[in-house]
């Protein structure tokens, strides 16, 4: 996959994608990315690239030329692809929209800033990604997000399809996790795992799953496929009706 981020702070990209997963990722070949410096496509003298708002108003506004010559110099056509602009105005970012965009040969972001970006760049742009409801300094942060949780995605980034298949948002969240001692702090690890019973093992798992998606966030179960005897055992538990684990 070929990943473009234009942006006026390339610098902060540098560590992030030049560790663990992401830099594994870029060495195997499997993510080719490019950073733009936005000021590289301003053509006056002192590369500004905002403005006063018209109207009137606080703060500054993203200027169009820069953004549209970048956006065009980034965007290969012959590729599938994406044109991105990282804003709290967007569609919320799920692990849904991150396989969505795996499937994609090209990413493009465009990081926003300052109070926002002209409205006819938005011409150029395909979709608009908040990485959540709060207020960032910038689109950097959240555009290294959404690489990061795209990239891991592609084939070849991680080790073995099993830790993607099993981990949350499959859509329960993840059973709890131990590893030795078998006591800790006086907190054992349940015996059922030390059992090498593995049908044991994995219905505990799914029940753990269950439970804690069940009282953290009750909202997934909703589009969880589960059996029968597993839609009865969460009715029991949110009636009350069965305290058992
Ligand atoms: N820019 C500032 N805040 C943001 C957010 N939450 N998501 C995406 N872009 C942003």
């Amino acid at each position: 996959m070929r990943v473009d981020v234009i942006t006026i702070f390339p610098a902060m990209f540098a560590s992030p994608f030049a560790e663990s997963i992401i830099r594994r990722a870029r060495d195997r070949g499997v993510l080719d990315l490019r950073l733009h410096d936005l000021r590289d496509y301003c053509t006056d003298r002192h590369r500004v690239v905002d403005d006063y708002p018209y109207g009137g108003g606080a703060g500054m506004v993203m200027r169009p030329e820069p953004a549209w010559r970048a956006i065009h110099a980034a965007r290969d056509g012959a590729r599938r692809g994406a044109v991105l602009l990282t804003t709290p105005q967007g569609e919320r970012f799920t692990q849904k929209m991150a396989r969505e965009l795996a499937a994609c040969e090209q990413l493009v972001f465009f990081c926003g800033h300052y109070e926002g970006v002209d409205e006819r760049v938005r011409a150029l742009v395909d979709r608009e990604v908040s990485i959540g409801d709060y207020v960032l300094t910038g689109g950097e942060l959240p555009a290294m997000v959404i690489v990061d949780a795209v990239v891991r995605l592609l084939p070849g980034v991680l080790g073995s399809a099993d830790s993607l298949a099993e981990e949350s948002f499959g859509p329960l969240l993840e059973y709890p996790h131990f590893t030795r001692p078998a006591e800790f702090e006086g907190m054992a690890v349940p015996d059922v795992l030390l059992s090498g019973h593995h049908r044991k093992i994995a219905e505990w798992r799914r029940c753990q799953a269950l439970r804690r998606t069940l009282r953290r966030r009750p909202d997934l179960l909703a589009q969880a496929e589960l059996t029968a005897a597993e839609r009865d055992l969460v009715e029991r538990w949110r009636t009350g009706a069965d305290e058992a684990d």
